[in-house]
């Protein structure tokens, strides 16, 4: 069967945040895209994932034209509490680091984008298949995939944008050899859900405890986010909705402090790993998000970290494509490689210093209360803290 071909600038593969993204900041600069997605838009509308954006990239959906909703029905959270040993602190961002962050869900920001991306009538495909890259190192790379209605078609390219998320085919195109892996994958996971009531607290609290990590994040004024560590082999056909809140009262409760309760809506188990791919542009293949690199979420860096690849990816590639010079392409994987580093620092500091390994020793167990306890009574390390978690300026 032969394909139809046709021709872009840039072939995107992949519509989460950091496709989408992309595509918004290209289009911007007049720069022509074509993104490809292999799931529905219902789907990709309706995955929960990431909820807290960075200070910078709240302002950067404002200046795209993106915040109307998250303006009006998101949160903006001007610190974070750091419960342990039967105590709760608080750390103010507003205060230390005069900077905040906004608690608005990643699908949200999806579904923004798509519903942008439509009504200019920039191209975006739903459930593709078989998508493949070829001719990485040519003068035009290719892409191959089926539409959503059967037809073979062929996308001949100036670059790719390998937006496709930790199990997509980008990543994967890379000559063997080529890419140098750092990995840790962590003894735990985070069995996360949605339930239908109103937030018990007006900030996110991060509870370390000797049964393992909690977290209350929120969602909306009637819907809570709540997570808990668990195994990372552990069933959540085990986990009855009581049992669920049984651990969150335990996790994260305080005297004096009610955790409400409600109807669970969704549940799920996310593993915990961190994962560094380098360098992240191979010939004319450019990787972004978590696509290259995956971070545990405690700290919640993924999505920001995808957004921070993004913005400098368009900046080298309205450079190289439109003004013809190709030095900021050549140097896009270092760039954004030393702020992946410091997040996965950051994001493996959070993660080590809030979770209970399984069989802890009581050793490290003193040493994570020691750090929490310097963490929330030294104005320069809650400082460093508060100005990590609401992210490093946008390039
Ligand atoms: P993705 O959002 O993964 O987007 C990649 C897109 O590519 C997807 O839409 C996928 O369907 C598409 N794709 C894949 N293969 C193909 C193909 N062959 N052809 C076409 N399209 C393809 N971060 C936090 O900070 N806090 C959290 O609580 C949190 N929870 C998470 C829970 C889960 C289950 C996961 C997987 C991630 C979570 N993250 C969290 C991380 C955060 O959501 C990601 O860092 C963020 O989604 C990265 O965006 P991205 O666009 O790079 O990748
Ligand atoms: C949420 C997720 C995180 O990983 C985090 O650190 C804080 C909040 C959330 O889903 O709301």
């Amino acid at each position: 069967m032969t394909a139809r071909v046709t021709r872009t600038q840039v072939g995107i593969i992949g519509a989460g945040p950091a496709g989408l993204l992309l595509g918004q900041l290209l289009a911007r600069s007049g720069v022509d895209a074509v993104v490809l997605e292999n799931r529905s838009r219902e789907y990709v509308e309706a995955r929960q994932r990431a909820g807290v954006l960075e200070h910078d990239v709240a302002s950067l959906l404002r200046e795209l034209g993106l915040a109307d909703r998250m303006d009006t029905e998101g949160i903006e959270h001007g610190g974070i509490y750091l419960q342990f040993d039967g105590e709760r602190h608080h750390i103010d961002f507003h205060d230390l680091a005069g900077r905040s962050v906004w608690v608005w869900a990643q699908t949200e920001v999806v579904k923004d984008l798509v519903a942008a991306r439509l009504a200019a009538g920039l191209a975006l495909e739903f459930e593709v298949s078989g998508t493949a890259v070829h001719d990485l190192t040519a003068d035009e790379p290719r892409m191959t995939y089926r539409s959503a209605d059967g037809e073979q078609r062929e996308l001949v390219c100036d670059v790719i944008a390998g937006c496709d998320g930790f199990h997509g085919p980008s990543r994967a195109a890379v000559p063997a050899g080529l890419l140098t892996v750092s990995e840790r994958v962590y003894p735990f996971a985070w069995l996360g859900v949605l339930a239908d009531v109103a937030p018990s607290t007006d900030e996110l609290i991060y509870a370390h405890h000797p049964d393992g990590f909690a977290l209350h994040s929120v969602r909306t004024p009637e819907v809570s986010r709540l997570y808990v560590q668990v195994r990372p082999e552990e069933d959540i056909a085990d986990w009855s909705d009581e049992r669920i809140w049984a651990a969150l009262q335990t996790r994260l409760g305080l005297p004096g402090w009610t955790l409400h309760e409600g109807p669970i809506r969704e549940k799920g188990i996310t593993p915990m790993r961190s994962f560094v791919a380098a360098p992240m542009r191979h010939g004319r293949l450019f990787l972004a998000g978590d696509a290259a690199h995956i971070v545990p979420p405690t700290g919640a860096k993924g999505l920001n970290l995808a957004a921070a690849d993004v913005v400098v990816l368009a900046q080298a590639l309205v450079a190289w494509l439109v003004d013809g010079d190709e030095r900021l392409a050549d140097s896009y994987s270092d760039t954004c490689l030393r702020r992946v580093w410091r997040a996965t620092h950051f994001s493996w500091w959070m993660t080590s210093m809030l979770h209970t390994p399984p069989g802890q020793d009581p050793f490290d167990a003193r040493l994570q209360l020691a750090q929490l306890r310097h963490v929330t009574s030294s104005r320069p390390a809650a400082t460093d803290l508060a100005l990590r978690y609401t992210g490093q300026p946008l390039p």
